[in-house]
This record gives C-alpha cells, structure tokens and sequence, in this order.
C-alpha cells in the first residue's frame, strides 16, 4: 500500500521525534519515499543530517533559504507529496494550524497543501488533556485531518498518562489505511450489503432475557465501512449502545428469530457479513408473565436451539449473495475451530478472533483477527475495531472487483 507513496514528514519539537529515524526506515522499506522539513525545536532532539541520511534526500529547514527555495518552493514541497504526515506533532503546532499560523517552512507548507494531512500528536498529559488542545483537535477532525494515537504510558516529563506518541508501526499501518481506504473509494458503489451485528436478547418472560456480551462495535464498524466505500447497507442489529452509522439502513431486532426474518427480508444481496453474537439457544414457551420465587423451588428453562443464520445464509442457491462472511470467536485451538466453522457452514471466509479473557476483545476497541478464507489463513495486527472494519472493506472490495 505505501510502494511509492511520497510522503512529506514534518518533524516539530517534541522528544519523540527521536523515533523519527526509525519511522522512517520502516516507511522506505515499504517503498514509499520520505522528505523531512524540520522545525526549530524538532532539530534539537533529532538531527537534519540523520533525517536526511536516512530518507536519502535534503532536509528543508527554513522558509526563507535561498539555496531550499531555488530549488524547491515550499508550495511546491507541499503539493509534490500524497500526504503531510506532522510526527511528532506538538501541542504548539496543531495551535498553528487551526490558527492559520504561517511563520515557519512547517506550518508555511501544511497551510499551503491541498494534500492530505495525518498528525500524531505528543506532548505532556496536562497539555494533551487541555481543552485548548482537546478543541484544537477537534477543529483539526472536523477538517479532516487524520489523526494516530497518542497513546497512553510513560511519557519523558515523568508523568504518566495520555500523549505518548504512536508507536512507530502504529503510525506506518495508519498511513496504510489511509491509502487502502482512498484506493477502495466507490469501490463498493451498486453494491448490496448485508451486516448482522450486536448480541441477540432471547426472552425468559416479560421482564428477563438470555444474552451476551456483545457490545456490536465490530459489525457496526463494518456496516459504516461498506457504507463509506459505497455500498448500499443493511445492517440487522440486537441491542446496543453503539450510534447507527450514517448512510446505513437499519433494522432493530431483539431475537434471533426477528435477525433471521429480517436478513431474509433483506436478501438479495450480493455480500453477507454475520458480526452478531446471535444466542445459540431460545427459552422455549417464554413465560408471558413475569416467573415468581416459589419457596425455594427453581423454575425449569427448556431451551430450544436457534436457527443458524449464517449456515442458512450460506446454503447453495439463486438467492445465495456472492460473498457470505462470518465470525468466529473462539477461546481454545482458534484456527482449527475457525477452518471446521467455514467447511461447517458453508460460508466464504471467516474472521476469527480470540475472545478470551484477557484479549478485551468483547466490548473493547481493538481485535486481533485472522482471515481465514479458501486460499489460506491470514494474520493481521492488532487493530482498532474500525481499522479491522476499514481492511475488511477493502478486502471486500478487491474481492468483488476480481469477480465482477
Ligand atoms: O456457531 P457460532 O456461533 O460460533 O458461529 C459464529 C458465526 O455464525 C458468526 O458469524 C455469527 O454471526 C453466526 N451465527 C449466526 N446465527 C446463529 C449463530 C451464529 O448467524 N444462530
């Protein structure tokens, strides 16, 4: 995804432009080509002549070098690069550039861009937390500046907290995303899809259900990611905390029974993804009325399997979509589980995903996953839900572009 990509890397003053040598190592060994403009305060933790050794070109420093601009105007750096990316970026610069502030070669070049721009902010937790700088980032969001981390940990004033800087693969798969997600723009448009997500709530009586743990973050990030390549969206979700993404059809379920009604109601479409934790099993006979303590005498729950939906999905048939995806969340022997799941149900891929204790998976923000599909087994990092969903997505898209 980087192969000659060209990337502008500001570098301003914040102790974690000492990583900066090793970002962008790893950014040319993904063959993409980096130039540094430096700032005064970046030049004091990391010097122009180890960026430059590194990145294998001059190093720009100041707006007004004859010897820079004859040879490259700073519009021109600006606009030659596929992204701006400000590592470290301080509280100091991103105050500029929601200001405007034009008054050295950085801040000059990042107004001057038509580029895109990524930021990864460090700087001190009260600085980070700040609501000068929380609204400066909010402003910067709102113009569609990309933003990696912080991240949480030990920072260089000793202080514990938010404001780290990403880490450097962190940085490298960000900026990846980014351009995965531009390549696969529109990829999806004319493109129907289905996404289950969230848990599914089987009643016991009027008042008690059976559940689990799902939070639903995962499908609907996948939902909002084939929306935002183009496709067309249904998504059939349990109940949730999580916001309905925008430009996604919704239909609100509570029991596996209405989740498989409503994906057939949905049908045809041309990919299925089954993110939800749908119940395996439903009380049979739930009580219509509330069940009352009888001295010590437990009620009896008579339970009934679910219908599978992604297995009934998957059968072979006209109205059979192009691409079923399903999920496995496994806590023992992931792999073997998820290649039986795929042969058992009969469904394309697989994601699978470790939800032991521990890998905060259900209910967290981030998913270790394999994919696993006809060809072979795929290991991917550990990404946020959404970073997941937006890989997902292309996938998805490059798929259907190869057989279309
Ligand atoms: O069999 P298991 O629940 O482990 O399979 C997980 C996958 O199957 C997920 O994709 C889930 O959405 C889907 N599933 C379903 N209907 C069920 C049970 C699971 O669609 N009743």
């Amino acid at each position: 995804m980087l192969e000659k990509k060209r990337i502008l890397l500001i570098v301003s003053g914040g102790i974690a432009a000492v990583k900066v040598p090793d970002l962008i190592r790893r950014l040319r060994e993904r063959g993409a080509s980096v130039r540094c403009i430096v700032t005064k305060g970046g030049a004091q933790f990391v010097t122009p002549l180890s960026l430059a050794a590194l990145s294998g070109e001059p190093v720009y420093q100041d707006l007004f070098s004859l010897k820079d601009e004859s040879e490259m105007g700073h519009i021109r750096l600006s606009r030659e690069a596929d992204i701006i990316l400000v590592a470290p970026a301080t509280a100091d610069i991103m105050a500029k550039m929601v200001a405007g502030m034009a008054d050295d070669l950085a801040t000059t070049a990042l107004l001057a861009t038509d580029k895109p721009v990524m930021i990864a902010p460090s700087m001190n937790v009260m600085m980070w937390t700040h609501p000068a700088t929380q609204s400066n980032l909010q402003i910067l969001k709102d113009r569609r500046v990309e933003v990696v981390g912080p991240g949480a940990g030990d920072l260089a004033c000793g202080e514990v907290g938010d404001g780290r800087m990403a880490e450097v693969l962190d940085i490298v798969g960000a900026l990846t995303q980014f351009f995965q997600k531009r390549e696969h723009k529109g990829g999806l448009v004319g493109v129907r899809a289905l996404v289950t997500s969230g848990p599914t709530h089987e009643p016991i009586d009027p008042v008690r259900y059976i559940s689990n743990r799902s939070s639903g973050k995962q499908g609907h990030a996948i939902a909002a990611s084939l929306a935002e390549l183009g496709a067309h969206v249904t998504l059939v979700t349990g109940p949730t905390h999580e916001p309905v993404p925008n430009g996604v059809q919704v239909v609100h379920i509570e029991t596996a029974a209405q989740m498989m009604n409503a994906c057939r109601t949905a049908l045809p479409t041309d990919v299925v993804v089954c993110a939800a934790a749908v119940a395996d099993w439903a009380v049979d006979g739930a009580n219509g009325s509330k069940i009352k303590k009888s001295g010590g005498k437990m009620p009896a729950l008579k339970l009934t399997e679910n219908p599978d939906i992604l297995a009934s999905l998957s059968q072979p048939g006209p109205q059979r979509p192009g691409l079923v995806i399903g999920f496995a969340a496994e806590t023992d022997n992931l792999l073997e589980n998820a290649r039986a799941k795929r042969a058992a149900k009969k469904c394309d891929w697989i994601v699978a995903n470790d939800v032991s204790i521990g890998t905060g998976t259900f209910g967290g923000d981030s998913n270790t996953v394999h994919l696993v599909t006809a060809e072979g087994v795929e290991e991917w990092p550990t990404l946020s839900k959404r970073a997941v969903a937006e890989r997902l997505a292309a996938r998805i898209s490059a798929h259907i572009q190869r057989h279309r």
